[in-house]
């Protein structure tokens, strides 16, 4: 049985090919690979893109899928996380897909292997499907991504965006700069800047984040309007550089990314949401199929 908890739990062959079956399933729709898998997805948090597009890849492949609302379980009448899980695993769903507000839930329930996890987002800790739809959407712009330089720019610290993407690009050879304000800058190695201005001639891609205002315990700027003037992705600090824009999504406009920057051509910001189908018919076929 194997898990996805983060983007490690596949080795490099296996991301491999689930780059070659999206791009595949992107060419054309496969023919009815899931017919006969049952997905239960789980979500303690709110989610528009992943948990729909889970949905769609999963039907896509002729895979059925419940839902379980958590605000309309029995997680109200108090029954534990683990209860609920063990409840679901016992109905004999082909794999679970969680999201969770702790870092370490989607692991912790992977350990018990009643049945294969799906990590749909935990905590600041990791977005697996997420990384793997970023990188595809590279790599198919790009054809190689070895020696390509990306910065992350915005509240880092609490993104699970740029948890999993930092180990998944940087272990298939990207360079992964980090570009924020001190409170949103998290504690590693790699190279960081204050502003995008100061590196920007170097990079090939630009990852803007959303500033995270659920997870601060306080608020961090009482003004975002200000923190906009730095670190907007705008036409003005693109001019005409071939630089390509990402963003998970969702997206807070004019303070991530200007209205203008998000209808440039240079913005893939619907094509991650797109790909994303296919990455993940990818992914559940390596995980339900391949395995
Ligand atoms: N990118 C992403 O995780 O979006 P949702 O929170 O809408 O699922």
């Amino acid at each position: 049985m194997q898990h996805l908890v983060d983007t490690d739990d596949f080795s490099k062959e296996q991301i491999a090919n689930i780059m070659h079956d999206a791009a595949t399933f992107k060419k054309e729709m496969p023919s009815k690979l899931l017919e006969d898998k049952l997905l239960i997805t789980l979500f303690f948090e709110s989610s528009t893109r992943t948990r729909s597009s889970f949905e769609v890849a999963a039907k896509r492949l002729g895979a059925s899928v419940v839902h379980l609302d958590p605000s309309k379980s029995s997680t109200n009448k108090g029954e534990s996380l683990e209860d609920t899980f063990e409840n679901l695993a016992a109905m004999e769903p082909d794999g679970v897909i969680i999201r969770h507000e702790f870092n370490n839930t989607p692991k912790k329930l992977a350990n018990k292997n009643l049945t294969p996890i799906l990590n749909a987002g935990a905590g600041n800790y990791a977005h697996p499907t997420q990384a793997l739809l970023d990188y595809f959407t590279m790599l198919e712009h790009f054809g190689e991504l070895k020696g390509k330089t990306i910065a992350i720019v915005g509240d880092i610290v609490s993104s699970r965006v740029a948890s999993s993407g930092i180990r998944l690009f940087t272990r298939m050879g990207m360079n992964v700069v980090l570009v924020a304000p001190k409170p949103f800058m998290p504690d590693n190695d790699l190279p960081k800047y204050e502003k995008l201005s100061n590196i920007i001639d170097k990079v090939d891609i630009v990852m803007s984040l959303r500033a995270q205002l659920e997870r601060h315990k306080a608020p961090i700027f009482e003004d975002y309007d200000e923190y906009a003037k730095e670190y907007c992705i705008t036409k003005e600090l693109f001019e005409d550089r071939d630089i390509l824009l990402l963003h998970p999504g969702p997206v807070m406009r004019n303070i991530d990314i200007s209205d203008e920057m998000l209808t440039d051509k240079r913005s893939k910001v619907l094509t991650q949401v797109k790909n994303g189908v296919y990455v993940r018919m990818a992914i559940l076929k390596a995980l339900l199929l391949d395995n």
